[in-house]
């Protein structure tokens, strides 16, 4: 007989809200990734795991808080049970639909479609999710059109791209933060 014993794989409850449904409880593996919970466990892998360090931000989903306001969390860097409790938005709950089903984007994410701002798309949703954090910041913390440039800037600066020179996703952003009223004041 032999001496083999097949190693166990120590779970916990998980539950979560992920795009506006719940989530769980469902045991998942204590040392799971968020990124891998999200593909394999929910199919939802329109997330992308890019360097799987935390530097490159494609693995960026939006974090609904308590207070209302909404933060960026990268999702190669946390455990799934990070998250336990949370309310996140992953890119396919970005998009809602109309009276047919039909999709209907963003504002965000129809800007970046307009100016072309992506090819590959691989970074795509982490800097959907940094926009999106982003307009929502402003619409509640207006500025100055004057520090708008820098502030995109700032907002997206994280976020890796190795296809395109980032300047179509600035001005897709910079369009949104324009033609969004209350968000840029002067
Ligand atoms: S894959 Fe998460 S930061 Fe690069
Ligand atoms: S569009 Fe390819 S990595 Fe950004």
């Amino acid at each position: 007989m032999s001496n083999n014993t097949i190693p166990m794989i120590e779970t916990k409850p998980l539950s979560m809200i992920i795009n506006g449904e719940k989530v769980g409880p469902m045991d998942v593996p204590v040392d799971m990734m968020m990124i891998d919970f999200l593909h394999e466990y929910l199919d939802l892998t329109g997330t992308h795991f890019g360097c799987g360090q935390g530097i490159c931000h494609a693995c960026t989903v939006v974090e609904l808080q308590a207070d209302g306001n909404i933060i960026e969390s990268r999702t190669c860097i946390y455990g799934a049970h990070f998250f336990n409790g949370k309310n996140i938005i992953t890119i396919e709950g970005q998009a809602g639909k109309d009276a047919e089903g039909k999709a209907t984007l963003t504002a965000i994410q129809q800007a970046f479609i307009d100016h072309f701002a992506f090819q590959c798309g691989y970074c795509a949703s982490g800097f959907v999710a940094a926009a999106t954090v982003f307009i929502d910041r402003l619409k509640k913390q207006p500025i100055q059109r004057v520090n708008l440039e820098s502030a995109i800037e700032d907002a997206l600066n994280d976020h890796i791209c190795r296809c395109t020179g980032y300047v179509r996703y600035y001005e897709a952003v910079r369009q949104v933060a324009l033609e969004t009223p209350g968000c840029v004041i002067g």
